[in-house]
């Protein structure tokens, strides 16, 4: 009798132990991206998104430059160790303390989100998830298309400034672009697709003054800006910090005008010019011009996909930081 339960014991270990290993293999070999979900905090915090966006909306509401600042510190974020905070990190020498990183906002906003979430349930929702909903949910009031977001990242505990400093600042050409998005798994749509979110917010004069005085060494303006567009940011760029919208038609507004400014000469950044100017590019912009629903579908699209971007998803990687600014002690 005694040797029965002992047998039976046995088969249970062994069961347990190879469903084990069968989920763990089996999470191995699926992306890490498919380990999202969008009822991940269901269980654990069914009213996240609900708490994201009413704060997003309030913080919006106040200061509504701060919807396309906070849609550019998710951009940050993914594009260096993908979606995982690292650029939320406030260490000497990280990435939010980089050169690339100045003129980044929208970090007291994300605090005052995580703060309110550890209220309701401490230790459940990572900052990553909370920077990409609410760029979804900032993109929305900007009056750009919703889509849904899934969850499950967790936080690094890494950044670096060197890192930082590779995201492209807008003196880049189409290939150095294309290169830098295709390690992130985006592909040409989606850079055109995913610059489009320059139909809203401001540039420092910084980013494109080279453009106005002496463009790549020649002592002229840049050709390829229209010539009264030239003669207007002259006007506003008597101080290298001073912003600029990048949309100079509807600069508030979230629609296709980035795309028809570019047909124009009415792009702000050097990089933004270069998407009509480069043949690998212009024919996405002609389409996103001309069929503005083209261009909000796709935005929806690509948003999804910069927001898998490398992300920390399995049980050894990462955790869920408990303040934004610095990985847990404990
Ligand atoms: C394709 C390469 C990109 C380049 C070269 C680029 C470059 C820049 C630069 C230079 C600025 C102005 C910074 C300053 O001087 O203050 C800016 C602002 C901005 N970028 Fe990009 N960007 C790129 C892609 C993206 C992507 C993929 C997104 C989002 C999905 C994005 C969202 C924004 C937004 C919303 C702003 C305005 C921020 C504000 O008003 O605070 N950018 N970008
Ligand atoms: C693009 O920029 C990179 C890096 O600055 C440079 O090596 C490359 O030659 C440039 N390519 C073109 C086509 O201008
Ligand atoms: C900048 O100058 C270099 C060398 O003079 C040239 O090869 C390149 O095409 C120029 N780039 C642009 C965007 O005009």
């Amino acid at each position: 009798m005694k040797l029965h339960y002992f047998f039976l014991f046995l088969v249970l270990v062994i069961l347990n132990l190879s469903t084990t290993f069968g989920l763990s293999s089996v999470n191995s070999l699926v992306p890490s991206e498919a380990l999202l979900s969008a009822d991940h905090y269901h269980g654990t915090c069914p009213n996240a998104e609900a708490i994201i966006s009413q704060t997003v909306a309030a913080w919006v509401k106040k200061d509504p430059t701060l919807a396309p600042s906070i849609i550019r510190l998710h951009f940050h974020d993914c594009a260096i160790r993908g979606c995982d905070a690292s650029i939320l990190l406030n260490n000497q020498g990280g990435e939010r303390n980089a050169v690339n990183s100045k003129t980044l906002r929208g970090f007291q906003m994300i605090d005052d989100i995580k703060s309110q979430l550890e209220k309701s349930c401490p230790r459940m929702v990572s900052c990553a998830d909370i920077l990409t909903a609410a760029a979804r949910d900032a993109t929305i009031l900007a009056g750009g298309p919703f889509w849904e977001v899934t969850f499950g990242r967790k936080d690094g505990k890494i950044s670096l400034a060197s890192d930082a400093n590779s995201v492209p600042h807008g003196h880049e050409n189409i290939t150095t672009l294309l290169q830098f998005f295709q390690t992130r798994g985006l592909d040409i749509l989606d850079l055109v697709a995913l610059s489009g979110s320059h139909t809203i917010g401001r540039s420092t004069c910084y980013s494109f003054i080279d453009r106005l005085y002496n463009f790549n060494g020649t002592r002229k303006p840049d050709p390829s800006l229209s010539y009264s567009f030239l003669n207007l940011l002259r006007k506003r760029c008597q101080g290298l910090m001073n912003l600029v919208y990048l949309d100079v038609i509807t600069p508030r507004t979230f629609d296709s005008t980035y795309y028809t400014n570019l047909v124009k000469k009415l792009g702000l950044l050097s990089t933004d010019q270069s998407l009509f100017s480069d043949s690998r590019t212009a024919p996405f912009v002609q389409a996103f011009a001309t069929q503005p629903f083209l261009f909000t579908s796709q935005f929806a699209v690509s948003m999804v996909k910069l927001g898998n971007v490398q992300v920390l998803t399995r049980p050894n990687e990462g955790e869920i930081r408990v303040n934004c600014n610095y990985v847990n002690t404990i």
